[in-house]
């Protein structure tokens, strides 16, 4: 199956998060599936480039950086360092992982910026908003406070209101204030009063682009994650309206025009050009100052990109939209946008310390596990409700029960048994032809649910495998057999080749895993066909080596135990 074709270019787009707070396993489950892909596009030979950052403007930051009385880049920066340890961890192989705060992706921006402003797709417009004489300053969304417009709450935040949860914009609050909590100290509350005033703003022509992005819908929508398409058809069903894609405030990328020096652009517009400036960085920094243009001036390239399903607009109408408007660049074709991860239950919550840190996770157990939870269970098309109990359940008994048995046993007994290797001598029976088969078909099963999203059923169909594996040695027993040469030999053989192609499917899944499994292996055992010995081999099915000669075994995972869990129950309040 080894293609003649010059290597796909694949582009890998996982969104940026926040930085101004730490990541949870709700990050973690919705952009694990961008690995999974940057790793099998690899491994089945295709170059591709895998970018993300951290995303280190906008209020939530601004916010974090005033409760704590520190500048918003101390934030930013302890973030930014704490995502990184925490995503080279859990095996992320970005080939750049890099920030919003960098000059690279200011330029990036403001050149775009600028381009659209001189096609007069960005125009300035004045509009009303509230101002703080106190302050001497506009005051968007959190900022404010006042009575909601909805339900009568008196204390609703100028972007929602969290009696009725409506969505509000800080004009439609009555008797809107100062909100306090934002300025620690530095108002009196006799100073509360805002008035409003009008303020210029950048606005973004998005309904000069309705019917190209319908188009592109139409085209690139098929391969996108079902609720990322309806989404994107609603939004477009209503209409587009042009958007302000400035704001009132001193934290974010300046805007490239004199006389503006007290705005920023908004962070959303600038964030998803991230992943374009983050392709430019990268080849630039490889020494090739024009190769982003292969990445986004092509045909020939697949852009895959992943992230929650709050994020949908912004990559499916926003992105696209300053693409098309900033010139030819390549646009998505495949968005994977996920669902909520719940917790025993309940939605995350930050504030209310209702969370799973990765870094916390990672003190207790290995980040393989974390992948395989977020894996096997992520919220792909549906919410899912992570329950701790449960995932002691599912590692014990299908991680280690039905996978990491099978290699540990197999692997073992022949370590033991046939200290100098088995040889395979030719022929084999039905169920082990089964067997082999069901594993060479696993490669393009496999393979077709990671490039549709289908991240789990890929992961069911490699314990699929190791369930076929599980029943043949379980009705041939090699243990009870050793006097029978040829037949132990054979058997073994073919579950020894079995196992190490599963260390190539599970590769893009768990990848330290992967790398256990095939230190199993002795030099010119797996793969050895060509003479290739057993370094990573690449997304196929290998012919069956003649000799499996085994080093030392360890067991591929911990059980996970009681106590651990009741640990975690009891930390998150829920016992
Ligand atoms: N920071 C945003 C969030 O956490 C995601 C930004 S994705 C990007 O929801 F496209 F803007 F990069
Ligand atoms: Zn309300």
């Amino acid at each position: 199956m080894v293609s003649s074709k010059k290597p796909r270019r694949v582009f890998v787009a996982s969104a940026w998060p926040y930085a101004n707070g730490p990541l949870h396993l709700g990050h973690a489950a919705s952009l694990i599936g961008a690995d999974v892909l940057a790793r099998y596009h690899r491994l089945k030979g295709d170059q591709v480039l895998f970018v993300s950052g951290s995303d280190c403007y906008g209020t939530p930051i601004t916010l974090e950086a005033l409760g704590r009385g520190v500048d918003p880049s101390t934030i930013a920066e302890q973030y930014h360092t704490e995502f990184c340890a925490s995503f080279d961890a859990l095996s992320f192989s970005f080939d750049l992982y890099t920030k919003t705060t960098t000059s690279e992706h200011q330029k990036t921006v403001q050149d775009i910026f600028s381009t659209l402003h001189k096609k007069g797709l960005v125009y300035t417009k004045v509009d009303k908003a509230l101002y703080s004489p106190a302050l001497q300053r506009f005051l968007p969304d959190r900022f404010v406070e006042g009575v909601c417009p909805h339900c009568g709450y008196t204390d609703a935040r100028g972007d929602q209101c969290d009696e009725c949860g409506k969505l509000l914009d800080p004009l439609s609050l009555r008797d809107p204030r100062v909100n306090p909590k934002m300025f620690p100290g530095q108002v009196p509350s006799s100073d509360f009063a805002l008035e409003v005033r009008e303020s210029e703003h950048f606005y973004l022509k998005l309904s000069a682009f309705q019917g190209d992005l319908e188009n592109h819908l139409a085209a690139t929508g098929g391969g996108w994650r079902v609720q990322a398409r309806r989404f994107t058809e609603g939004f477009l069903q209503q209409g587009l309206h042009d958007r302000a894609i400035t704001r009132d405030t001193d934290w974010g990328v300046p805007i490239p025009v004199d006389g503006y020096a007290d705005k920023r652009l908004y962070v959303w517009f600038e964030a998803v050009l991230g992943y374009l400036s983050a392709a430019q960085h990268y080849t630039q920094r490889e020494g090739d100052v024009d190769g982003w243009k292969q990445w986004f001036f092509s045909d020939d390239v697949v852009h895959y990109y992943v992230h929650g399903k709050d994020n949908v607009p912004f990559h499916s109408i926003i992105l696209p939209a300053i693409l098309m408007g900033a010139g030819d660049y390549h646009l998505p074709d495949r968005i994977f946008s996920s669902e909520y991860l719940l917790l025993e239950g309940k939605q995350f919550s930050t504030s209310r310390g209702h969370a799973v840190w990765v870094s916390d996770f990672l003190k207790h157990f290995d980040s393989e596990l974390l992948r395989y939870a977020m894996i096997a269970q992520g919220p792909e098309t549906s919410d899912v409700d992570f329950r701790w109990v449960a995932f002691g359940q599912m590692v014990n008994g299908e991680l280690i029960g039905t996978f990491g048995n099978l290699v540990n046993r197999i692997c073992a007994f022949t370590r033991k048994n046939f200290p100098d290797g088995v040889s395979f001598s030719g022929a084999v029976g039905d169920s082990a032809k089964q067997l082999l088969i069901a594993t060479e078909k696993a490669f393009s099963s496999v393979g077709t649910h990671i490039e549709a999203g289908e991240f789990r059923q890929g992961f069911r169909e490699i314990l699929r495998v190791a369930e076929v594996a599980n029943r043949f040695a379980h009705t041939q027993e090699p243990w009870k057999h050793l006097d029978d040469m040829q037949r132990v030999h054979t058997d073994v053989s073919v579950l020894l080749h079995t196992i190490s192609m599963l260390s190539l499917l599970i590769q893009p899944f768990l990848p330290k895993t992967s790398t256990a499994i095939q230190g199993f292996f002795g030099p010119d055992t797996v793969g050895s066909d060509a003479g290739v010995s057993h370094t990573p081999l690449g997304w196929r099915y290998f012919e069956l080596p003649k000799t499996f000669v085994l080093r030392d075994v360890v067991p591929l995972f911990a059980k996970v135990e009681d106590a651990a869990i009741q640990a975690q129950l009891e930390q998150l309040g829920v016992v």
